[in-house]
């Protein structure tokens, strides 16, 4: 079926609407709900960088809208040279998350097929699709995840990643979502997240938005937890994953997979394909994003740490797939993954 140009597609934190996106300004929840509009590629990239959107797939999403907000800028001049530029901007918004990338070939391969009106058509819809298809995608991941949730209890789970991070549903937090609905765990313990907190501000909102139990816990409580006997899973998304299975994804979660090993709890990754970047043998070959120390030493605007302190403010680390119970996409699971399982699974 033919989709309308100006075609409305809406999600918790993004919305495609009169062909301007809007974002819901992350930065600012859990306590105000403001949303930001963009027309241009160069200040989506922004948002990007600033995290008013943040989360792989949703990085992903919204530099596709970037790119047709663009294309929609120029009109009948749109073509491969004239898009060239908006292309290397949002390219540059943040390294690790390989959907941001993932999205952008996608919207490159048609820009390569067309220009003028009908690029500027093919662009906003191929950027349109991206955004519903990653909503199926995470709505098929939660009920596979969802089988490997057998022992009833609570799980845990690190960062954000449910439909603030995604294009609804979200990924661990869709897995949650779904084994929630069906009975089969008791609730949700949400490690914060430091230092931008996304476990303290936007994973208990999302869960208590939907009746979900949550208790917040400081991130140094998880070994604490799984001693205690209170954790049956650990559930977390990713930013990349590399062809043998190794995982990056938000600074702990490599913490959480030694702390799970040792006290015999599945650890579960899940994500769709488009997090999969097979052209890296190895996570020690993905980069790393390190973000300013500030994220460190204030707590808002407050300082709590001398002034002047140096701080080291990796945004991410890498757990290697030895330590990883199961990957979860879109097309299964993949248990104890390693290179080879993960090229099967991909050509499936
Ligand atoms: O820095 P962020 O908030 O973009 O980091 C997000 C994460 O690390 C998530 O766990 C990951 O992107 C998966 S989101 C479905």
């Amino acid at each position: 079926m033919t989709q309308s140009i100006d075609e409305t597609v809406d999600s918790l934190a993004i919305r495609w609407h009169s062909n301007r996106l809007s974002l819901l300004d992350q930065r600012a929840l859990p306590h105000a709900s403001d949303w930001i509009v963009y027309d241009d590629a160069a200040s989506v990239s922004q948002a990007i960088r600033d995290m008013v959107v943040r989360g792989a797939p949703a990085i992903g999403i919204t530099a596709a809208y970037g790119l047709a907000l663009e294309a929609i800028k120029l009109g009948h001049s749109a073509n491969a040279a004239s898009l060239r530029s908006a292309l290397d901007v949002l390219a540059t918004s943040r390294p690790t998350a390989v959907n941001l990338f993932w999205a952008l070939a996608r919207m490159e391969k048609i820009i390569g097929e067309q220009q003028g009106e009908q690029l500027v058509t093919a662009l906003t819809r191929e950027a349109r699709e991206i955004h519903r298809e990653d909503r199926r995608m995470n709505e098929k991941m939660a009920a596979f995840g969802a089988t490997l949730l057998t022992q009833n209890g609570s799980v845990y789970t690190h960062c954000n990643t449910g439909a603030l991070a995604t294009g609804g549903h979200g990924t661990a937090l869709g897995i949650i979502r779904t084994a929630w609905s069906n009975g089969q765990i008791d609730g949700v313990y949400a490690g914060e997240t430091r230092p931008w907190l996304q476990g303290a501000r936007l994973t208990s909102w999302e869960l208590m938005q939907d009746n979900i139990p949550v208790t917040l816990v400081v991130d140094s409580a998880a070994g604490h937890l799984m001693q205690q006997g209170k954790i049956s899973a650990v559930i977390v998304g990713a930013d990349r994953i590399s062809a043998n299975g190794d995982t990056v994804n938000k600074i702990g979660t490599y913490n959480l997979a030694v702390l799970a090993q040792h006290h015999g709890i599945p650890f579960i990754v899940a994500a769709p394909i488009s997090t999969i970047d097979s052209t890296l043998a190895s996570g020690g070959l993905i980069e790393i994003e390190q973000r300013n120390g500030n994220e460190i030493s204030r707590l808002g605007s407050q300082s709590i740490a001398p002034n002047n302190v140096n701080a080291y403010n990796p945004a991410f680390d890498m757990t290697p797939a030895a330590l990883i119970s199961a990957i979860v996409t879109e097309r299964g699971v993949i248990a104890e993954p390693n290179a080879v399982k993960m090229t099967a699974h991909l050509r499936a």
